[in-house]
């Protein structure tokens, strides 16, 4: 069966990329963000499910899925628009994309299933934080894409009981694999309208708290006070939300990290650790 070693939720603002492609980890601005990261590489996964929400590349207005999860051999990388270099493409994992599908349409989740996939910044910048010596990333990979961008989006319930059911998906597979749960987004941002720039600290250090022992809290939130508290794009909260459902065992916090700003967000990143 596989095995869900835990989750991995961090931001993924595209100037991370680029300071990364210029080698500006080092630099004061980016210093206390890129030193958060020297324990999560330490993690012993084979496979990284990344549940994310893509930016205009591979969905656009016109066609929004709700959930939609990746079934390729391979996912290209491609930049929407920031300037980023692009990057090797990522292996992918069919017969685990595919167990997952059937687990998740039965369990009514009525996903898009993609046989092709380009993978913006969320997936890519998330993975190059947690493998940042690899040219090309060493884990096999599964996308998941919740739809955080045109509403109506996926409540915060909802998400929470789709992460559940991806987890219960991962038990329930009959290969061996060791599997990270990657969340990416957040925390509280708002790049456009009246409150561009809006951060909200305390909501912020309150979800990274609860979402610990208490996730189901999270969870009760409707989307408008989402967007409320944590602003237009910190909606991408949800992804975090369903990566921490997906684990299900004994859940503890192995290292966290929140810096504030990274471009226009505050950065958050935890690991959280899964027993089974
Ligand atoms: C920024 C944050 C995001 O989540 C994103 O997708 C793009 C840009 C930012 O803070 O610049
Ligand atoms: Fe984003």
């Amino acid at each position: 069966m596989a095995t869900i070693v835990g989750a991995i939720t961090t931001s993924h603002i595209p100037a991370i990329g680029s300071a990364i492609a210029k080698g500006a980890q080092n630099e004061p601005y980016w210093k206390p963000f890129f030193s958060a990261f020297g324990k999560v590489r330490e993690w012993l996964a084979d496979t990284a499910v990344v549940v994310y929400n893509d930016h205009g590349l591979q969905f656009f207005l016109d066609r929004m899925p709700t959930f939609a999860v990746g079934a390729a051999a391979e996912y290209r990388n491609a930049d929407e628009g920031w300037g980023l270099p692009t990057l090797p493409p990522y292996r992918g994992d069919a017969e685990l994309s595919w167990h997952l599908i059937d687990s998740l349409v039965e369990d009514e989740f009525d996903l898009t299933t993609c046989q092709e996939m380009l993978v913006d910044h969320a997936f890519a910048v998330p993975l190059q934080l947690l493998w940042p010596n690899a040219k090309v990333c060493p884990v096999a990979t599964v996308p998941v894409v919740v739809n955080t961008v045109q509403h109506p989006l996926p409540s915060p319930a909802r998400c929470f009981k789709f992460g559940q059911s991806l987890g219960r998906a991962l038990d329930s597979f009959g290969g061996e694999r060791r599997v990270v749960v990657i969340g990416t987004g957040g925390l509280s941002h708002q790049l456009d309208g009246e409150r561009a720039g809006f951060i909200n600290k305390d909501f912020d250090l309150m979800c990274m708290d609860k979402i610990v022992a208490e996730p189901e809290s999270l969870a009760r939130y409707s989307v408008p006070e989402l967007v409320e508290l944590a602003g237009t794009q910190g909606v991408e909260f949800l992804n975090w939300l369903v990566a921490r459902a997906a684990l299900t065992g004994r859940v503890s916090k192995v290292h966290s990290n929140y810096h504030i700003p990274i471009s226009n967000t505050a950065s958050g990143m935890m690991v959280l650790e899964n027993r089974g």
